[in-house]
């Protein structure tokens, strides 16, 4: 992949580029908890987006999406954006680093990736992670601090791309280190890192390869959701709720807002459950954990669909340990933790079992957990 890009970049604008690259993400447990201030536990995986750039001496970005087959020319004033979707994200990049006092200047870009799309992987992420890490290190010798380049990106998923998301995806894709998992207190900013290899056991990603989502409308107002049950309970996010809190003003919020609060709730004990689990070597709890987030997901916050239930159940009809619903729903993959022995014969079932009902396999994607936002030589 990075020969090609490179090689694109030297056929539409004969110069030799630097390259830059930043990952997709997993995440093991902590879903819809980081716009909450609660807890996620992410990896930056293998699949990334590489780009090609170039400072151009002029006040002009051209950039090329090698994946698209498209190109965008635009200028670096907020009355510049650019109309295709793609192309704000670069552009919102750019805007965000200049409003925190960054310097950007007009560049020339080529790039490419191989993180599956509307999978929930976060490609858009690791598209903004990778050009926040190259703007800064080009044109600001490196002075944003890693945890700034992850706002650049959510603060263009906000303001140009019309997705309130929260710092997960971001954070993962500039911070991630290889065979690391990393929990994050979204609320502080503070994060450790967590080896992960748990041994006998293999983690894989089933997508679905369906997306029922609408722009970014479904997943804001689940936000709203949480922060409206939030104001009512006069605290600033749903970290410092407990199921009593919730109780007590239970008839003051719809049934809806209070099944979408109690997943929250619930989920954010999960992750610090999941964090003792591993430090014991007790998969079985970081599985039922897994499970339940599943449920939670499903009936409570519902942003599950017909497709990812399913191979949910094939999942527990296998006895694989640990499988659930990845990322922002609506669509995607799940992730499963899924023991050595009983491996082949749960993909091959899954795999049957799916083309059967829905006409196509669900795609396979092998875990292996990877460095984020990098320079590459
Ligand atoms: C999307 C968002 C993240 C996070 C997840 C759900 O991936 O971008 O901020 O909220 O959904 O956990």
């Amino acid at each position: 992949m990075k020969e090609r890009i490179e090689q694109k970049f030297r056929e539409i604008f004969g110069a030799e580029p630097i390259m830059y690259a930043s990952a997709g993400r997993i995440n093991l447990i902590g879903e819809h908890t980081d716009y909450n201030g609660g807890f996620v536990f992410p990896g930056a995986v293998d699949k990334c987006i590489m780009v090609a750039i170039r400072p151009n001496g002029t006040d002009t970005v051209h950039v090329y999406s090698l994946d698209l087959d498209k190109r965008a020319d635009f200028g670096l004033r907020e009355e510049d954006a650019p109309k295709d979707q793609w192309a704000r994200y670069v552009f919102g990049v750019c805007r965000e680093t200049i409003k925190r006092g960054g310097k950007v200047e007009g560049f020339d870009a080529v790039f490419a990736g191989n993180v599956p799309l509307g999978a929930g992987m976060s490609s858009s992420a690791a598209l903004e992670s990778a050009f926040a890490y190259a703007l800064n290190d080009l044109f600001n010798d490196n002075r944003i601090e890693k945890f700034e380049l992850a706002r650049i990106g959510q603060d263009t998923e906000h303001n140009y791309c019309g997705v309130n998301c929260g710092i997960m995806d971001q954070f993962a894709s500039v911070f991630g280190k290889e065979g690391c998992l990393m929990r994050l207190d979204c609320r502080s900013g503070e994060y450790q890192y967590y080896p992960f290899k748990p041994v006998g056991y293999r983690l894989v990603l089933l997508d679905s390869q369906v997306k029922h989502e609408l722009v970014g409308s479904p997943y804001n107002r689940r936000r709203q959701s949480c922060e409206y049950v939030a104001q009512t309970l006069g605290i600033e996010t749903l970290r410092d709720a407990t199921m009593d809190d919730l109780n007590r003003i239970e008839d003051k919020i719809s049934e809806e807002d209070y099944r979408r609060a109690r997943y929250v709730i619930g989920e954010k004990d999960r992750v610090l459950a999941v964090c003792d689990a591993l430090e014991r070597g007790d998969y079985e709890t970081v599985g039922r954990c897994m499970y339940e987030t599943h449920d939670g997901l499903s009936k409570d916050y519902e942003v599950s669909c017909e497709e990812l239930d399913f191979l949910n159940d094939i999942a527990r009809e296998n006895g694989v340990t640990g499988s659930r619903i990845m990322g922002g729903g609506f669509g995607g993959c799940t992730i499963n933790l899924v023991k050595n022995e009983i491996y082949d014969k749960f993909i091959a079932d899954a795999k049957a079992k799916f083309a059967e009902k829905y006409g196509h396999e669900p795609r396979v994607i092998d875990v292996v957990i990877s460095d984020g936002a990098r320079r590459l030589d």
